[in-house]
């Protein structure tokens, strides 16, 4: 028997709802399956802490947390604090502090999940991808001159290190390797003329190491058109920390909404803890309703086990998620069902069990 040491951060507005959904299923693989066990520990960290204490986690929150295999969080963000504070001070701190410079997010269109692109089939619509996460344009390096003036300039400065591309990209080519699908590239070298063409030109470089893997490289505005228009052209697709932000919430419109779309901060050194989340935000327009989709932190769980080795568990979980959406049992109102958050969560044990 192995137990694994699991923090929760909740966090805002959805978050609570729907990872306390996630906990449940991890609990029913425990029950099943009595080798694996996990110790769940709770944090408090969000906006609603910050209004107490002014500050997102403690002092001492990156150290608390570094004990940990895994930590699994539901969602930061909520009118009444800045996003810019909330983000920054929690989950983007997260995410570069423990070095997660692996984004993770499949865009896989299950059976039974609704899709608003016509003459589609399900199998083209089965990407993963990886997201730089650790730099880029979020490296938050900048400056706000001369405020409330008439010379007032702001800088946002991306940041692209050699490192932090090779990394990203080698990691994608041997993801690609593995699992014996193309990989492209996005980027935007014709007009970010350091930072694109950096990229790209390092690309090319770990290219030549993989001479079994299919290449293609495309700039982030034909992508995007390329993934509503022929989906089936992708396989794993590495980018930039903003272009996979926003191109996995395209993705995740294509592939059933984001009530379903996961993902996986992961630091492959496994020297800090890897973090999973939904990639939607903490929803304050349904907050509170009892109506949130949990299938995408329930998913995100699924990741979590395939992190620690149990592959087999993890298909379950996305085995189980099909067939609620083939049967249309148990979903919530945004998949065009009537559950409540917590019935969802309970009919994926139900399938389990
Ligand atoms: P959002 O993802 O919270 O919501 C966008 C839309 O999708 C809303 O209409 C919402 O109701 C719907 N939606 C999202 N998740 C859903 C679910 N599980 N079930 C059903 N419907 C769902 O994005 P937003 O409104 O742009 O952001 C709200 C807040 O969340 C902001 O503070 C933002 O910064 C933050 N945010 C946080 C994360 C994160 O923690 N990873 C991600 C995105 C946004
Ligand atoms: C996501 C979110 C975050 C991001 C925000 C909340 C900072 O949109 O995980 O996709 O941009 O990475
Ligand atoms: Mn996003």
């Amino acid at each position: 028997m192995t137990t694994y040491k699991i923090a929760l951060i909740p966090g805002d507005g959805i978050g609570p709802e729907v990872i306390h959904e996630a906990v449940r299923v991890l609990k029913t693989v425990s029950e099943l399956d009595p080798k694996i066990q996990f110790d769940f520990t709770e944090y408090p960290w969000g906006c609603e802490y910050y209004l107490k204490n002014g500050e997102m986690m403690p002092e001492n929150g990156m150290e608390i947390l570094s004990d940990y295999d895994a930590i699994l969080l539901g969602a930061v963000g909520y009118p009444g604090v800045p996003d810019h504070i909330s983000l920054r001070d929690l989950l983007l701190r997260i995410r570069h502090d423990f070095d997660q410079y692996v984004n993770l997010r499949p865009v896989k269109l299950l059976k039974g999940a609704p899709c608003p692109l016509k003459d589609v089939k399900r199998e083209d619509i089965d990407m993963i991808f990886i997201r730089e996460n650790s730099e880029g344009e979020y490296a938050g390096s900048g400056a706000w001159l001369y405020p409330n003036s008439e010379q007032e300039v702001v800088i946002q400065n991306g940041v692209f290190s050699r490192k932090g591309c090779e990394r990203i990209i080698r990691y994608a080519f041997d993801l690609a390797r593995k699992e014996k699908r193309s990989l492209t590239s996005v980027s935007k070298g014709n007009a970010l003329n350091y930072s694109m063409v950096f990229w790209d030109q390092i690309f090319n470089e770990v290219k030549k190491e993989y001479p079994d893997v299919d290449t293609y490289s495309l700039l982030v505005d034909a992508a995007s058109m390329f993934m509503v228009k022929d989906p089936k052209r992708f396989g794993v697709v590495v980018t930039s920390n903003l272009f996979g932000d926003i191109l996995t919430d395209l993705g995740a419109a294509i592939a059933g909404g984001m009530g379903l779309a996961a993902s996986a901060n992961i630091n492959p050194e496994r020297e800090y803890p890897s973090m999973f989340e939904p990639i939607h935000g903490s929803a304050p327009d349904i907050a509170g309703k009892g109506i949130a989709n949990p299938l995408a932190s329930i998913w995100a769980a699924s990741q979590l086990l395939d992190f620690l080795g149990y592959k087999e568990w993890g298909k379950r979980i996305i085995d189980g998620i099909e067939i609620m959406l083939e049967q249309k049992k148990g979903l919530t109102p945004d998949l065009g069902g009537t559950a409540s958050t917590s019935e969802c969560g309970k009919t994926l044990t139900d399938y389990l069990k």
